[in-house]
């Protein structure tokens, strides 16, 4: 497993439930589950002999960044079995404009769009769209760490995120190209697809809070907690979803030469009862893996391996129960935080709670923050209700300076 946050701590946990896991490089609370092994995620070389020495039989990578930069394509290359898109496949989310024109080339439905290597062809694209009656989203095409978009209420909001990304370069050169898109309307939910080039499973829908604060206000963040089953979104959605996102980029790409073996992830908006498109993302969610992995019972590995090797993708055992994550922040995440603060967990946990690890490590023998999303507390339960009263138990026994945490995940849906 390549990673070190709070979605490679619950595949790591659940695959060594099958299998014997190494992590590179891992985290302070992966290290309690499974072996870490000090190497960055943009070490190649380093993860390669990692997979001779070691004789690995499967590399699942976590994050996008190394597969945007063709960390599977090597390894495919030495003869290994990975699980995750190569460099092409990759572009899905390393390029939102290359993005949007495969879902317009392959008929994907998404919101109507430009996308602009000039800042004034984007204002007037934009000034057109205002003029029409609707309104723009503004994102900067390349990896801008989940800040690169801006969802705008009038033409201001546009011409000032327009210069910010083009002019000002706030992004370097992740906003050198932007897309201008119609604004939606609607709720939001995100659709994981294992994929194995030939064949797609998708994995139970969790419902994700982007936002800082309660009642979905404050900064977008990288997911402050997850909850899964989702009864807004019902199996025929899901259906709809793989027929009109899933299948045709899969269809698409293998047309284009481009075997996908990874994890497909759709951001999906669902406006006047039609799911549209916003996004594909090349790796699972994070923190929605950590809630979809309290629900596998089993069979991971197996599906993981097929997609990496191109066969049937056998269906993952998911059980009933639900599951429910809170994720304990950093004081000022998403802006500007201390690191090295020290981070008190308690010693007995219930059973039916599991804590993720985000950003931590051990110092001096103790444990101490080093990001911005430290832990994810994680229930199960009979009940979504039981689920978030016995995650809110444990977080509010976690101690750390200036934490923070939302007191409203899975509250609107018990
Ligand atoms: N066309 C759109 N209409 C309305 N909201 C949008 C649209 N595109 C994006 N958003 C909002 O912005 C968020 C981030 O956009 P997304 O394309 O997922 O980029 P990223 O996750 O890389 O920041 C979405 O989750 C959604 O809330
Ligand atoms: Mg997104």
């Amino acid at each position: 497993m390549v990673g070190s946050g709070g979605r490679e701590h619950a595949l790591a946990w659940k695959l060594s439930q099958e299998a014997e896991v190494v992590v590179a490089p891992g985290n302070a609370g992966i290290a309690q589950d499974v072996e870490c092994v000090d190497l960055a995620v943009s070490d190649f070389e380093g993860l390669l002999n990692l997979c001779r020495t070691r004789a690995i039989d499967l590399v699942v990578v976590g994050p996008e960044d190394p597969l945007i930069v063709g960390l599977a394509d090597l390894m495919r290359a030495a003869g290994i079995a990975v699980y995750g898109p190569g460099k092409e496949g990759a572009r899905l989310e390393g390029s939102k404009a290359y993005s949007k024109e495969v879902m317009a080339a392959a008929g994907i439905p998404t919101a109507r769009f430009g996308a602009f290597d000039q800042p004034e062809p984007a204002l007037v694209f934009a000034r057109e769209m205002v003029a029409s009656g609707n309104l723009p989203v503004i994102k900067a095409s390349g990896n801008a760490l989940g800040k690169g978009v801006v969802v705008c209420n009038d033409l201001d909001e546009a011409e000032d995120a327009i210069e910010m990304m083009m002019l000002d370069r706030e992004f370097g050169d992740a906003g050198s190209t932007v897309v201008v898109e119609e604004r939606l309307l609607g709720f939001e939910f995100s659709l994981l697809t294992i994929c194995s080039g030939q064949d797609y499973y998708s994995l139970p829908v969790a419902q994700d809070y982007k936002r800082a604060l309660d009642g979905d206000r404050g900064p977008n963040t990288g997911g402050m907690g997850t909850y899964s089953p989702v009864a807004a979104v019902s199996a025929d959605m899901v259906r709809d979803a793989e027929e009109k996102v899933v299948k045709p980029v899969l269809d698409y790409l293998r047309k284009e030469g481009v075997d996908y073996r990874g994890t497909l992830f759709s951001g999906l908006m669902v406006s006047q009862g039609k799911s549209y498109c916003l996004e594909y993302n090349v790796r699972f969610g994070d923190p929605e893996t950590q809630t979809v992995m309290r629900r596998v019972n089993g069979g991971l590995l197996a599906a993981l391996l097929a997609a990496a090797k191109g066969e049937p993708i056998p269906p993952v055992s998911i059980s009933d129960e639900a599951a429910v994550t809170v994720v304990i922040a950093s004081g000022g995440y998403p802006g500007t935080y201390r690191k090295e603060v020290p981070v008190g967990i308690p010693q007995d946990l219930p059973s039916n709670v599991k804590i993720f690890h985000a950003g931590t490590k051990f110092q001096d023998d103790s444990l101490v923050s080093s990001g911005g999303r430290v832990l994810g507390i994680s229930a199960t339960a009979d009940s979504l209700s039981e689920a978030r009263l016995s995650a809110y138990r444990v977080c509010d026994k976690i101690e750390f300076a200036e934490m923070h945490f939302r007191r409203d995940i899975a509250a609107s849906s018990v």
